[in-house]
């Protein structure tokens, strides 16, 4: 397994108080669209709070067979393998030097690779990057797309900390790969795909005079040895760089009642994926259904839910717009741990999801680029249901392994693709967790 941490060495590292204040706003009220506020009032405190509640490290797990430790942080990612950096550039913010750094998850600090103005429109904005060979080693021909859900977690994981502060965030998808890679002075093995614009009064500003950006510096460390990279991977990066019609999101807000009172603080930093579901017959409640399926709407995707314990509800194949239409009677907990590669854990939960996207017309509209926001989009919800299911005394695992083809026949697909799977339920005690 690669270094999960990249560190560019050499530079200046900045520290992040330890202690910034706790967005106390209800985790549901920010899903919902509510802004919170912070009582930071400088940028050191501000930007240690944006991350410490969306990148930084939030609980270990012990392997028990190896007794390795291993840092699990408030955004999920596939096997935990971490392909998603974060690199921001400030500009005016109160008491910080105005440049380009990189966020240093393993020891909660900031990397501080270049001075000046960077001339990104705003004063503070994010670039999250990819690894993607960190991902391939293991996941070969999938991990781009386990990339790019990853991105989308990371997106909403940063959206809505910014919201609990009283901070809006704007992810820009379309920008040329090569010239930002460039810009940013990334590693070779870093691709930019997301940047996130944080706009909101909350952000400490102090004076600041135009400055012309010096080069960034920093030698990016080895990560292993060997670099495993299907040939195919950079290509279908390639392929996917082409088309550059403006892709601009801004924050989703999404109406429920609240069902739960824990604080934004809390859930951020306690989501954890579930190990397994205790199964059996606790069942999670009509309206909760409609709490964690009402977070889930964007542009592309359809969601299809596999009931398998909802009080009130007739186990079986459902499909969310509206409403919920019934395509299947009976139970569908063996062929939901089928279609996901087997595990248990679909079968177990109290339902799980297929995510399928509206590829053709993400195509249609942005080229092979689409692909990337089709998959983004599916992190999207996959964050916002993780946050939810916290919320509501659940817990929910993201599945990125599922038999694509056997997924679509099931569901009966003529268009689109499945691009994510999910579980909510009641969780399994997990042994290998630390906090
Ligand atoms: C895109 C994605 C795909 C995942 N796929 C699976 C999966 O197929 N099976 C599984 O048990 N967990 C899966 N996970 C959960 C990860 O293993 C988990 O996020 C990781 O171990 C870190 O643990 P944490 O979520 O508690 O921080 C996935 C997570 C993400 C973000």
């Amino acid at each position: 397994m690669p270094n999960p941490f990249r560190h560019y060495e050499g530079v200046p590292v900045v520290d992040l108080p330890a202690d910034p204040p706790v967005p106390a706003i209800a985790a549901w009220d920010v899903l919902c669209g509510a802004g919170g506020e912070t009582t930071a009032v400088d940028g050191a405190a501000f930007l240690s709070q944006l991350f410490l509640y969306s990148a930084a490290i939030s609980a270990t797990k012990i392997a028990p067979a190896t007794g390795s430790t291993y840092s699990l942080r408030v955004n999920p990612s596939s096997g935990n393998l971490h392909p998603t950096e974060f690199h921001f550039a400030t500009r005016g913010v109160s008491g910080w030097a105005d440049g380009l750094y990189h966020y240093r998850p393993s020891q909660h600090m900031a990397e501080q690779r270049a001075v000046g103005d960077f001339g990104f429109d705003g004063s503070l904005v994010i670039i999250l990057t990819s690894i993607a060979w960190r991902e391939a080693w293991k996941y070969r021909d999938r991990a781009y797309r386990y990339c790019l859900l990853d991105i989308g977690h990371a997106w909403q994981a940063v959206g809505l900390a910014a919201r609990a502060m009283g901070c809006r965030c704007t992810a820009t998808g379309s920008f040329d790969d090569v010239a930002l890679a460039a810009r940013l002075g990334l590693a070779g093995d870093e691709w930019p795909m997301l940047i996130l614009t944080i706009e909101g009064g909350p952000i400490p500003l102090g004076a600041s005079e135009p400055t012309v950006p010096t080069v960034p510096a920093g030698s990016p460390n080895r990560l292993s040895e060997h670099v495993l990279m299907p040939d195919w991977i950079p290509d279908i990066h390639a392929a996917t760089s082409l088309n550059l019609e403006p892709w601009e999101r801004p924050d989703s807000a999404f109406t429920a009642s609240a069902l739960g009172g824990r604080t934004f603080g809390e859930v951020a930093r306690s989501r954890r994926s579930a190990l397994d579901f205790v199964g059996g017959s606790a069942e999670i409640t009509m309206a909760q259904l409609l709490a964690l399926l009402s977070v889930t709407r964007e542009p592309l995707l359809t969601i299809y839910i596999y009931v398998h314990r909802v009080s009130g509800l007739e186990p079986g194949l459902y499909r969310h717009s509206d409403t919920l239409e019934r395509l299947k009677s009976g139970d569908q907990r063996v062929v939901a741990a089928g279609l996901s590669l087997g595990q248990n854990l679909a079968g177990n939960a109290c339902i799980a999801l297929s995510m399928v996207a509206d590829l053709e017309g993400a195509t249609a509209r942005s080229g092979e680029r689409g692909y990337r926001y089709a998959h983004m989009e599916a992190g999207a919800v996959g964050h916002r249901l993780y946050l939810a299911a916290e919320a509501l005394g659940l817990r929910a695992t993201g599945i990125g392994a599922f038999f694509d083809d056997r997924v679509r026949e099931y569901l009966d697909l003529e268009t689109g693709q499945v691009v994510y799977h999910f579980a909510i339920g009641y969780p399994v005690h997990d042994p290998r967790l630390e906090l």
